[in-house]
């Protein structure tokens, strides 16, 4: 199932991914709805741990929840310090796909082994002041680059623009290697992102603090095709 669900990301680039961060709790079969309806194809969900991050959010019976309301791939962003401790678990709940931080690991090689070991997608993702030469080792392993425009730990902070260099630098390196963008995105720097080379865009303000759901992603997605970009693997 999740490797399939790899492909049906794949095939949603460029996407929007709405960052379930920031959504309402209390009614998330509400929230799961009223974002497919908006036409979201694909769903990020933020898992912290209070120690890599200084910030708790949600584990295993969130996904698991989830999981229960919809079909759609569920991209799961690790931002703890023992990913590997908590990847089998997350994937009984119905992840799709798992990104670790290079900056949690001391040998992301290994890591991101384990984890497609488990049939999942595996992304590495890096901060903003992580060099690109710290997952030139481990990206022959991984099927997505997360490529933080923020510090990871909140959302509703400032785009930094170093993101752009790196998705600039690993897109002309790597062609076909699927790129996602998280943190500070809108209507404004989704653009530039997409022209930078970037495959996958993480929304959280923009979408959930919009009011309007089905706008935003139209907005978005806009902005993404207005940008153009490089097509991958020679979609025309
Ligand atoms: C931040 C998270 C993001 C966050 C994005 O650490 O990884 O996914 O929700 O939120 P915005 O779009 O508000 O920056
Ligand atoms: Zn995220």
């Amino acid at each position: 199932m999740a490797r399939i669900a790899l492909d049906v990301i794949r095939d949603a680039a460029p996407a929007v991914l709405p960052s379930l961060l920031l959504c309402d709790f209390g009614d998330l079969k509400g929230e799961v709805a009223r974002l497919a309806e908006a036409g979201a194809r694909v769903l990020h969900l933020d898992v912290m741990d209070g120690h890599f991050v200084p910030n708790l959010t949600y584990g295993m019976p969130i996904v698991e929840g989830l999981r229960r309301h919809t079909d759609m791939p569920l991209d799961v962003h690790l931002m703890i310090s023992d990913p590997l401790a908590y990847a089998g678990p997350m994937v009984d709940a119905g992840a799709d796909l798992l990104t670790f931080h290079v900056e949690s690991v001391r040998n992301p090689s290994e890591i991101a082994a384990q984890i497609k070991q488990l049939g999942v997608g595996v992304g590495v993702a890096l901060n903003p002041d992580t060099p690109l030469g710290s997952i030139s080792e481990c990206l022959p392993l991984v099927d997505m680059v997360l490529v933080m425009s923020v510090e990871a730990g909140f959302g509703g902070q400032k785009f930094n623009p170093v993101a752009l260099e790196k998705l600039t630098t690993l897109r002309q390196q790597y062609p076909d290697l699927l790129l996602q963008i998280d943190g500070g995105i809108d209507a404004s720097t989704i653009g530039p992102a997409r022209a930078a080379g970037c495959d996958l865009f993480v929304v959280g303000s923009a979408i959930f603090r919009s009011g309007d759901y089905g706008q935003s992603m139209t907005d978005l997605t806009g902005a993404i095709n207005a940008a153009g970009g490089k097509e991958r693997m020679g979609q025309s």
